[in-house]
């Protein structure tokens, strides 16, 4: 983890031109990690995204008891001899991912002692839909110094409303109720490809889920499960950002292992702005035609809406697009702190509370600037890719919480960025 110090330096003038292979989704990786707890044999994860928030949900699951083996691209995961409910709040405070660990490990030990979560700087990441949902399955909840504990001795099936779709909430909820003997329902549940993920991995951990991608999902506990082999999706946020990189820096780019629905809503954008986006198969081919058109209105929404982890991204090519856009931010209170950071490098941006209004400008100018959070980041990078002269972006210990070899994958593709250490200076 400590490769990740430093900052970025990023030399414009250069086009997107190759193809990359996805890595798989970091927010499927983490519950379906989490989920192995549930897992009473050995199981097999293929594909594992090398990046820093796996490594940290790795130590917390060891801590566990969890015997966790790396093997090439594989993880080996046996959770048999998994000996104590209380997780670590040194490592939980680094990551919101960890919030995962509710509900696996109350699912197997029917107790857990967690403390409150981290995570990203985009807001205040409330988890009182989790904790709303537990006591619907009869868990005694209590919170105290800033860890939650849970009694699941006494769960019992039940229909749980959610007032809001949220993805964490569904994926706890969906985890404890697998060890739940009767019919759980979840009304109004996250119906991210996420979460299906993490229904086909529990299902073949042997596990009785249907329904998620819907609005209700179905969970039928069981006694025993199994281990098992699996491969998690394609990450659509990672797949987003590398297409609009290609918008941005007017290249083209095949990408491979992609699910193209799973972005749909940014495909569309793009092709009504100008750019060609064409689709065989898991492949997505992506060709930028000059300067792109405005996309006049984008409110972040829940799956399939526009998604939040792509609204920073968009961001970044609103502001050298042809026109004025608006983009409305409908799920976390605190993800604009870019516009800042890109109206440094010549960006026109103007926030009204859940509003940004991007007036497009001719170019942008190298700057140093700071990331706040990880696609925030990652967006930064983009806007450098584009800026005249040198930008450099710091933080950027953000970007490889999520992103696989993300200056590697964009060198190979002809552009120029390195890392360097954080005090050089010009
Ligand atoms: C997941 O976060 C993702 N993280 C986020 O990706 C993603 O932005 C988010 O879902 C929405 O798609 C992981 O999967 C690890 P939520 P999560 O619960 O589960 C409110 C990234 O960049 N809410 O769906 O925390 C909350 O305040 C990260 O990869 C409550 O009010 O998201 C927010 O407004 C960033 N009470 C909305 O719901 C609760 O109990 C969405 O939150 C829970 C959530």
């Amino acid at each position: 983890m400590s490769n990740c110090i430093g900052k970025y330096l990023i030399h414009s003038g250069h086009k997107i031109d190759g193809e990359l292979t996805v890595q798989s989704a970091k927010n499927s990786f983490l519950p379906i990690l989490a989920a192995c707890l549930i897992s009473d044999g050995e199981v097999v994860l293929h594909k594992v995204p090398n990046i820093i928030d796996v490594d940290y949900m790795t130590k917390i699951v060891e801590n566990l008891g969890v015997k966790i083996v790396k093997y090439n691209d594989d993880l080996l995961v046996d959770s048999r001899h998994a000996n104590t409910y209380e997780i670590s709040s040194i490592l939980t405070k680094e990551i919101r991912s960890s919030i995962f660990l509710l509900g696996a490990v109350l699912a197997r030990f029917r107790q857990v002692k967690i403390s409150y979560p981290g995570g990203c700087d985009i807001g205040n990441r409330p988890i009182d839909l989790h904790i709303k949902g537990l006591k619907a399955l009869n868990v005694k909840v209590t919170e105290k110094h800033g860890y939650i504990i849970c009694d699941g001795e006494n769960m019992k099936p039940n229909t749980i409303h959610l007032d809001f779709p949220s993805v964490g909430a569904t994926e706890n909820l969906m985890m404890v109720a697998t060890k739940i003997n009767g019919i759980t329902k979840i009304v109004n549940p996250a119906k991210e490809p996420e979460i299906v993920d993490l229904q086909n991995f529990l299902n073949a951990s042997g596990c009785k889920i249907s329904g998620a991608g819907t609005s209700v999902i179905y969970i039928e506990g069981v006694d025993k499960t199994n281990g098992c082999e699996y491969t998690p999706i394609p990450d659509r946020i990672a797949t987003g950002t590398y297409i609009i990189a290609t918008a941005m820096t007017g290249g083209k780019l095949l990408l491979k292992n992609t699910y193209p629905e799973h972005i749909e809503s940014l495909i569309s954008k793009l092709k009504l702005a100008g750019c060609d986006v064409s689709i065989k198969d898991n492949e997505i081919f992506t060709k930028a035609n000059g300067r792109m058109k405005s996309i006049q209105n984008i409110d972040t929404q829940p799956y399939p809406g526009f998604p939040t982890d792509l609204q920073s991204q968009v961001m970044s090519l609103q502001t050298i697009s042809d026109g004025v856009s608006i983009i409305c931010e409908n799920l976390f209170e605190n993800r604009f702190k870019n516009a800042a950071e890109l109206n440094k490098m010549g960006a026109d941006i103007v926030i009204r509370d859940r509003m940004a209004i991007i007036k497009g400008v001719n170019k942008l100018y190298g700057a140093d600037v700071q990331a706040h959070d990880l696609r925030g980041g990652a967006a930064l990078v983009l806007a450098g890719l584009v800026a005249e002269g040198v930008t450099t972006v710091s933080g950027i210990h953000h970007i490889y919480r999520g992103y696989e070899n993300f200056e590697n994958n964009l060198t190979s593709l002809g552009l120029d960025i390195k890392k360097i250490e954080e005090n050089t200076t010009f």
